[in-house]
């Protein structure tokens, strides 16, 4: 074995040689730290965000073919690129060259919000288009099925892809009977005369053509390195690990012999996160990139074979390609396998992989058959042998394993006979970029008529540590015919076979073991159905109502409108404010030179801070024992309590936390203390080495419903009471009383924690660069725990990569600030703290799950007279903003409705889990959807439909709230209407009935919410903001606000205003950044404001600015900014100038409930459509319409923007988002892999948003509305879509009693909700009897 010193690859075409290259560097460190190309990201770590993605090229000299494919620069070992050529974004394009059109298209189609995940999303895009220059919508799907975006919703994005389709903008969908082409139901009606409506937000004729002649052309040095390098074995050794890159077979057995521990690593997707994130670790590991022999593609009589060491891609499109050349009855085992759509985030992974995750592949593939099994073909020096992919092989049996020394060179997939079919079903808790909850494959073979069952196989995979083969149930359905009567006895068999513990790790157990059944019955009406075509006389088949059973409910084909009001035709074309500008970062994220916190490059000296967090939910600390951390190299120091020098504790709402606890955790995730280290690396291996002994104590609580019992509350009850709720019961006609429960939600901002602490070297003066929406707290408390003057330490913001609370008071970056600080302090050299996903999932908290009581009184008509409703939310182990969450939560309980009689009253309670915090809506999803859901039993009580019983209870014109604030409401009852008609509710409400009267294992459901979004946050001071502008001698405006951009487009908006008000064009505005230096003092980003305060600031210091200048533009009107600034500076006018806006009067008065909180209303109206699947509780998003009141829009596009993404958002809430803890109190869900927000494949068919025309004025910013928290709500329609799917389908099988459904409701909830025989039979375990591998909190 000859070895290799040099790894020789290119970036962006650009030559890179690592003589000592370390093995276990990945491709992502390496480009962002050693060639300083922030531009890819770092999302995840763990292939789960895609935000890494960059191009891989490589160079075949045997065939001469060039093969592009994205990769996950974070799990991609830098070893294996030697010879390939990597693109990242900033290779495809960038400002001082030349931007290409992907990147040019997503941010004109505003495709980008905060931006961080764009870089991503553009390489995908860029290299989707390298392979397929007019992609199918599928194919752009596909792509962009890894790539998560918290911020978009995805629909403009898509939009901008679809440009590049061959295919027109059309929905491609007869969904609802016509197209978007077509004239009909879902044409949008023109709002009225007058209110010109501007159609679109972008001009595609605008948009460079895509031209792949100017692409960068792959390397010829790589090429001629393919051709003449002799090939040869490359080892490359690091400190820990060695790297061998063995060439041919030979090479490659002979190295497995001398390492047989060493994994074969290929696309390194599962190897890879078992070292990162499971301590795995491997000294040497094989990747035989290069060997001809796996990548074998053979087609012959017994089949097709297919190299181990091809890619999940490649396998695709081979397969796509052999489909279209079988006969009909010899495709079914490749038509499936050409399916692997889940996997089609990770282009370069290979299907072989460790057996266990290896098998549901194989038999998804439908291999797995007794008489005719497929086969693998392992190799060892010994020679070849071949197993069968029989039970054997799937069971890990000894015999049918692999051996050590031994590989697996390729797989062979027979061709299916004539009678013989093969399916595979799956279902995963998101559509696509999903591991399968239950996944199955199940092969008959009948022989030749008859009907009769001669071979039977089935395979699960999901409910065992391997794939699981119901054999024996199998064996005891040969020879009975395919009817009825085998289903029955088939479902009792495999239920007795496969069995499944109550305590089963990953938990659903009884959704897992109905889908095992609900699986088989759907196989066995597929292949009902095949026979009912091929002998219709002898096999009558399925009843009419069945068969949309078989159905796909996936469809790709998503488009979108978006309806606002143009500009007055008498506004000045240069007045921007109206216009749908882009967001002014958008050309920087699609190139990646917008710069995040840890994109400034690393500092001499610096150091990098990693946090030892607790693993106990509530326990005394015994001791800590840091002496093995602190002797390994690099590092530093390591900060515990003792450091902090008496200052331990911060807290901005009464109750102070502490920030490092060394005597009793009370949540797991509690920081202990922090590893200071001269890399990342080491900082993180040393954090592992800090041993901690703990005590455990008890109680542990850690649920609304233990916390209840141990009445563990922060503070007493908040109260809020109008009219008389007793009285009002007395009266009315039924009174119901119902709960429901609601999950927490994970900020999941795609940039993660992250804060630069850098100390000036005198007057202990301190730059602090930090990833926050509230730097004036980080500098108050960096301040205070350094115990210097709030003046010598200056916190500094230029953009945040998505926030939504999350950045707010979270002990993580207190925790990062105070630390970082202190420590750059002590070592006079900067300090980098950076989360990594897990721990910023695990320390940081997110949104409060949540219990609402209620009992409501009504009239039969549908008429609520009265509502007594209780609100408990889980705070975690701190105060934090717990409190605050529900007094706003009961501001807002009313929703759109007038409540004669009503009492709130909420709890916030104190739990063992870390501690919750701010979030979008900022208690107003979770309050929201338990007042829509008492009013949707009421509908069912009275027998009416919710919509009718919400529009009967609704505010009307002029009204008071309950804490009896004046409510125009005349707009709320305006966006409910035009929704009603835009979303042509009606036609659809019998289109959807006619559909479910139709369809027995299949229901849509329909469903409208309205939305009444109160906006301010309770106390003037909270609401005060301040601006500077200067003007420079130029005639350049310099403008600073104490708004943070987060995304949502706030310093577009500022240079808006400032160009309105200063009537000059927005080129000359720039704007830095947020910093405390520049505007002291400034309240947090959040509740939907800041654009409407600081752009109050910005206008005034505008307007003071201009008032200066009057006099000078009066003498000289035709002059220009550079004349007038500098006849200003010779006659010694200021040309600064700072602006104030003292803040709305508001104030509450919790005694009397009486007050004045909010500044005003934002109106809205949403209405969803979704389709079920009964048997596995999938959905389909089908459509939504949204129509918002929003005012007068500052810039539509930003605008649609906020209510898209935050519709989303909020979606994912209700539907998707689940997180998981386990009975000890441990956060499983860490990570993309586990957490499931939105994907791309997710967003409804159709999506549609419009505005109602402005009709009120108002002393908002020209009129305005903040929009960014109110869309989440709107994600409900989708919950009660599913809702009312649901009850169609307990309806048609006689279950007509209460409803209660809790959310998210999950795929696991919806079939388990749809009752039927299947959910009959499956055992249920005695509550109590096991203890379970997860607990709702
Ligand atoms: C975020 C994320 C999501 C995922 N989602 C899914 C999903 O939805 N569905 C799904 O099925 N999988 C999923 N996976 C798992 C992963 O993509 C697959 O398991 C993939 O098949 C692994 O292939 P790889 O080439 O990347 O494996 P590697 O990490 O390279 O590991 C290969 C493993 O197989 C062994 N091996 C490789 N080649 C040979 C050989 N020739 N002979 C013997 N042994 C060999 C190695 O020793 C090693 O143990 C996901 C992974 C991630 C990170
Ligand atoms: S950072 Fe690589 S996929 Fe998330
Ligand atoms: S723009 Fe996609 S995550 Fe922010």
């Amino acid at each position: 074995m000859d070895g290799a010193a040099e790894l020789v690859f290119c970036v962006n075409g650009r030559k890179v040689i690592e003589k000592n290259v370390d093995p276990e560097t990945m491709l992502l460190p390496y480009l962002r730290k050693k060639l300083q190309l922030t531009g890819t990201k770092y999302g995840c770590g763990g292939g789960g965000c895609g935000a890494c993605t960059v191009m891989i090229s490589r160079y075949n000299p045997i065939t001469k073919r060039i093969r592009h494919y994205p990769a996950n620069a974070c799990l991609l070992p830098i070893c294996s690129l030697h010879g390939a050529a990597v693109t990242t974004v900033e290779g495809v394009g960038s400002t001082k060259a030349r931007i290409h059109p992907v990147q040019e298209r997503i941010a004109k189609c505003h495709g980008t919000q905060c931006g961080f995940c764009t870089p991503g999303m553009v390489m995908s895009i860029y290299t989707l288009l390298r392979n397929h220059p007019e992609p199918t919508l599928d194919q752009l799907t596909d792509a962009l099925g890894g790539n998560l975006c918290r911020c978009t919703g995805y629909r403009p994005i898509i939009d901008a892809c679809k440009t590049f389709c061959k295919t027109s903008g059309c929905c491609q969908s007869k969904e609802n009977g016509v197209c978007c082409l077509d004239q009909g139901i879902n044409e949008l009606p023109e709002f009225e005369e007058g209110n010109k409506t501007s159609p679109k937000l972008f001009s595609e004729e605008e948009f460079l053509p895509l031209d792949p002649t100017q692409e960068l052309i792959f390397p010829p040095e790589l090429m001629i390195m393919a051709e003449k390098q002799p090939q040869r074995t490359r080892v490359f050794v690091g400190d820990r690990m060695t790297w061998i890159s063995p060439v041919t077979l030979k090479e490659l057995l002979e190295a497995k012999v001398k390492y047989p521990q060493a994994p074969i690593v290929m696309g390194n997707t599962s190897v890879g996160p078992e070292v990162r994130f499971k301590g795995a670790f491997h000294p040497v590991i094989i990747s035989p990139e290069c060997i001809e022999e796996l990548s074998v593609v053979n087609h012959a009589d017994d089949g097709l074979t297919l190299g181990a060491g091809l890619s999940l891609a490649q396998v695709k499109e081979i397969l796509a390609e052999v489909i279209q050349k079988l006969p009909e009855e010899r495709r079914h085992r490749h038509t499936i396998v050409s399916e692997p759509r889940q996997s089609a985030s990770f282009p370069n992974s290979r299907f072989p992989r460790d057996l266990v995750e290896l098998f549901p592949k194989f038999w998804k593939f439908g291999c797995l058959v007794e008489q005719m099994p497929g086969k693998v073909s392992f190799l060892s020096t010994e020679g070849e042998r071949q197993i069968p992919l029989n039970e054997q092989f799937l069971t890990k049996c000894p015999s049918a394993d692999l051996k050590p020394g031994e590989i697996l060179v390729s797989v062979n997939i027979p061709y299916s006979r004539k009678w013989e079919f093969v399916s595979a079903f799956r279902q995963a808790q998101r559509q696509q970029n999903a591991l399968a909850i239950v996944n199955s494959g199940m092969r008959v073979f009948f022989g030749e008529g008859g009907g009769i069952i001669r071979e039977l196989s089935i395979a699960y995979g999901g409910v065992g540590p391997t794939t699981i083969c119901a054999k024996n149930s199998c064996q005891k359905l040969i020879g009975r015919p395919w009817n009825e009567e085998m289903l029955d006895a088939a479902c009792r068999l495999i239920l007795d076979e496969v069995s499944l513990p109550g305590w089963a790790p990953g938990g659903k157990v009884e959704f897992k073991r109905t889908l095992l059944i609900s699986f088989f019955f759907k196989f066995y009406l597929k292949v009902s159905q095949i026979l009912k075509t091929m002998d219709p006389v002898r096999y009558p088949g399925l009843a009419d109502k069945y068969e949309s059973a078989l159905e796909d409910l996936h469809s790709r084909n998503h488009w979108g409108t978006s309806k606002y009001q143009d500009v007055d035709p008498k506004q000045l074309p240069q007045d921007p404010i109206g216009r749908p500008i882009m967001h002014l970062s958008g050309i920087k994220h699609t190139t990646g030179e917008a710069i995040y916190c840890d994109d400034m490059p690393v500092l001499d000296g610096e150091l990098f801070l990693a946090f030892v967090t607790s693993s106990r939910a509530h326990a005394e600390i015994v001791s800590i024992d840091l002496s093995e951390a602190l002797s390994l190299p690099g590092v530093v120091d390591i900060v515990t309590e003792e450091d902090l020098r008496g200052v331990n504790s911060f807290g901005l709402f009464g109750e102070p936390e502490k920030l490092l606890e060394t005597q009793e955790v009370s949540c797991v995730g509690q920081l202990v203390c922090a590893v200071v280290a001269d890399s990342e690396v080491q900082a993180k291996r040393a954090a592992k080495r800090v041993k901690i002994v703990y005590q455990d104590l008890e109680p542990v609580i850690l649920t609304i419903e233990e916390a209840i019992r141990h009445h563990s509350f922060f503070q007493g009850e908040r109260k809020l009471e109008y009219g008389n709720v007793d009285e009002a019961f007395k009266v009315v006609d039924q009174i119901l009383e119902g709960e429901i429960h609601m999950g927490g939600q994970e900020h999941f901002y795609m940039e993660t924690q992250s804060m630069l602490a850098v100390p000036k070297g005198e007057d202990q003066e301190m730059d602090v660069y930090v990833s926050s929406q509230f730097p004036k707290y980080i500098q108050d408390i960096v301040a205070a725990t350094l115990k210097v003057p709030a003046n010598k330490i200056m916190c500094h913001v230029k953009r945040v990569g998505g926030a939504f609370g999350g950045k707010v008071t979270k002990t993580g970056i207190m925790a990062e600030a105070v630390f970082a600080a202190g420590t750059a302090r002590r070592h006079g050299c900067p300090v980098r703290c950076i989360l990594e996903r897990g721990e910023d999932m695990l320390i940081t908290g997110g949104r409060h799950p949540y219990l609402g009581k209620y009992k409501a009184g009504f009239m039969n008509d549908g008429r609520i007279l009265a509502l007594d409703v209780e609100h408990y939310c889980n705070g975690g182990s701190t105060l934090d903003e717990s409190l605050f969450v529900i007094e706003i939560g009961l501001l807002k309980v009313d929703n759109a409705y007038k409540f004669p009689n009503l009492r709130f009253r909420g709890w916030a309670c104190r739990t063992n889990l870390p501690s919750n915090t701010a979030l979008r809506g900022f208690g107003f999803p979770q309050s929201g959807l338990i007042t829509e859901n008492c009013i949707t039993e009421v509908a069912a009580k009275c027998g009416l439909s919710p919509e009718k019983v919400r529009m009967m209870n609704m505010y009307k014109e002029i009204d008071q709230t309950p804490y009896k604030q004046e409510i125009d409401a005349t707009n709320l009852i305006q966006c409910w209407k035009e929704c009603m008609a835009t979303s042509s509710y009606s036609l659809r409400k019998v289109a959807v009935e006619k559909f479910n009267s139709e369809n027995y294992w299949k229901k849509k459901g329909l469903a409208m919410v309205p939305l009444k979004f109160p906006v301010g946050v309770l106390s003037t001071a909270a609401a005060q903001a301040a601006a500077l502008v200067h003007i420079y001698l130029d005639g350049s405006v310099l403008v600073t606000h104490g708004g943070i951009e987060m995304g949502q487009g706030v310093h577009t908006k500022m240079i808006q205003v400032a160009s309105r008000e200063l009537r000059m064009p927005m080129s000359n505005v720039h704007l830095r950044g947020t910093s405390t230096e520049t505007v002291p003092n400034a309240n947090v980003s959040g509740g939907s404001l800041v654009a409407d305060l600081n752009g109050l600031a910005v206008k005034d210091a505008c307007q003071t600015l201009l008032k200066r200048l009057e006099p000078i533009i009066s003498k000289n009107p035709k002059g220009t900014w550079k004349d007038w600034a500098q006849a200003a500076f010779d006659e010694s006018i200021s040309l600064s100038a700072t602006g104030y806006f003292r803040g709305y009067e508001s104030h509450m008065n919790w005694e009397t409930g009486e007050g004045h909180p909010f500044e005003y209303f934002v109106f809205g109206a949403a209405c969803s459509e979704v389709e079920i699947d009964c048997l596995t509780g999938a959905h389909k998003n089908i459509r939504t319409d949204i129509v918002m009141d929003i005012g007068h829009s500052i810039n539509p596009a930003l605008d649609v923007g906020q209510i898209e993404g935050a519709f989303i958002q909020g979606m994912g809430l209700y539907t998707i988002e689940e997180l998981k803890y386990s009975p000890q109190g441990v956060l499983y869900t860490r990570g993309p892999d586990q957490y499931k927000i939105p994907a791309v494949s997710d967003v409804p068919t159709e999506l549609h948003v419009s505005f109602l025309p402005p009709s009120q004025n108002s002393n908002t910013l020209y009129s305005s509305k903040g929009l960014g928290e109110p869309g989440v709500f709107l994600g409900c329609s989708v919950f009660f879509a599913i809702h009312d799917a649901v009850r169609a389908a307990r309806q048609e099988r006689g279950l007509l009693g209460p409803l209660k459904l809790d959310s998210p409701l999950t795929p696991e909830k919806i079939r388990m909700a749809c009752e039927d025989k299947f959910t009959k039979m499956i055992p249920r375990d005695e509550p109590g009897s096991y203890v379970p591998w997860n607990i709702p909190v």
